[in-house]
């Protein structure tokens, strides 16, 4: 087949907030009608959950709820291959090949395992030291070559296009030049992956708007839960960090004032992007922070609960969940097989 093949994963690591919403859900379900024709294959990333300190019982859990928010948010097992990753080995196989190719110095400079570990030990500070980083006991073998692993879930299935947030671009830079490496040293095997950047690129944290809303941010407040209540969707954008320049009236400005710039993007990407952000601002130049925040508690509690009800609904329905990534995985492992015979020849294993 020479079509499109469009892959993106997901760590099963809780509830999804509103950033993976919009970065990343909303894109996949919006592509299964504006690429009808491409293969859609999204998959529960949960070898990747394991790169920090982790609880199996719960990662079971987490990967019920990441199945059940997917299938809630849109995507349909019928038009979309839908999988647990380590379901599929195929994707560890060719991560050990990729890992013979790929240096540890342009891994060291990903920047992203930066920001995990200081998530996950937020006593340390490590930024620019990467020396001293890589003698750091908490930077497991994994952590720093999880990005190995992402460029072979993506290419193991030969995927020709990758749907997106902002923080994975450095990501899918490296999965590229993995590809390069491979077809260079061993015949032309690989497409490079295009990058399809999702318009809400980058939604910020509630609390620290110079921060991305991030699963593993440790402060409740920092992020809308896809689950969460209407009540608690109002006290946390009710407690959203703005700024002093209120007089200035309702603006878009991302260096000045992040906060403010954030909840407007919000509102318009949960409107449903019928309009930009700054003709958003514009009609809301004259109303107060605090109304602003009612609209943004309007508008995402209007996208959410039927969200939230079909979660619920789904949450119960434990043989279907089962049935769907049963299938999904079988899918996955035939796409991921025919890669493999490829790459086993070439290589000459
Ligand atoms: P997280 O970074 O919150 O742990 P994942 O790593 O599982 O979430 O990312 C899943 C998808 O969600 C990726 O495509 C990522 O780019 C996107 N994403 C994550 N956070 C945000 C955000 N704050 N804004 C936009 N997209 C995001
Ligand atoms: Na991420």
């Amino acid at each position: 087949t020479t079509g499109e093949t469009i892959f993106s994963g997901i760590q099963p690591t809780g509830v999804p907030h509103l950033g993976n919403y919009l970065g990343a859900l909303k894109q996949w379900s919006r592509l299964q009608e504006t690429n009808p024709d491409a293969k859609l294959i999204y998959c529960l990333v949960d070898l990747h959950a394991i790169t920090k300190p982790q609880d199996p019982e719960q990662l079971r859990r987490w990967k019920k709820e990441s199945l059940a928010t997917l299938l809630a948010s849109g995507v349909d097992p019928k038009k979309a291959t839908i999988f647990e990753q380590s379901r599929v080995p195929e994707h560890s196989e060719l991560q050990w090949i990729f890992s013979t190719l790929i240096g540890i110095g342009p891994l060291s400079r990903m920047t992203q395992w930066k920001l995990n570990l200081v998530e996950a030990h937020t006593d340390l500070i490590i930024y620019g030291k990467s020396k001293e980083d890589l003698d750091n006991p908490s930077l497991k073998l994994g952590l720093l070559s999880y990005p190995v692993l992402q460029a072979a879930d993506i290419l193991v299935h030969r995927a020709t296009a990758v749907p997106v947030g902002e923080d994975q671009c450095q990501h899918l830079e490296l999965a590229r030049d993995i590809a390069r490496i491979f077809n260079h040293n061993y015949g032309a095997t690989f497409p490079l992956p295009k990058t399809l950047l999702s318009p809400a690129k980058r939604i910020m944290s509630l609390t620290n708007p110079l921060q991305k809303m991030s699963k593993s941010d440790p402060q409740e407040k920092s992020k809308i839960i896809l689950t969460d209540s209407e009540q608690v969707i109002k006290k946390k954008f009710y407690k959203a960090v703005t700024d002093n320049f209120a007089d200035m009236g309702i603006a878009i400005h991302p260096e000045q004032r992040p906060g403010l710039t954030n909840l407007i993007n919000i509102y318009t990407h949960m409107e449903g992007l019928s309009r930009t952000p700054e003709e958003v601002a514009e009609e809301f130049r004259d109303i107060s922070y605090k109304e602003l925040k009612e609209k943004c508690i309007e508008v995402v509690n209007r996208e959410l609960e039927p969200f939230r009800k079909e979660y619920a609904r789904l949450m119960q329905e434990d043989a279907y969940l089962e049935e769907v990534v049963l299938e999904g995985s079988r899918q996955a492992k035939e796409s991921a097989v025919a890669t493999m015979n490829l790459v086993r020849k070439a290589v000459g294993l």
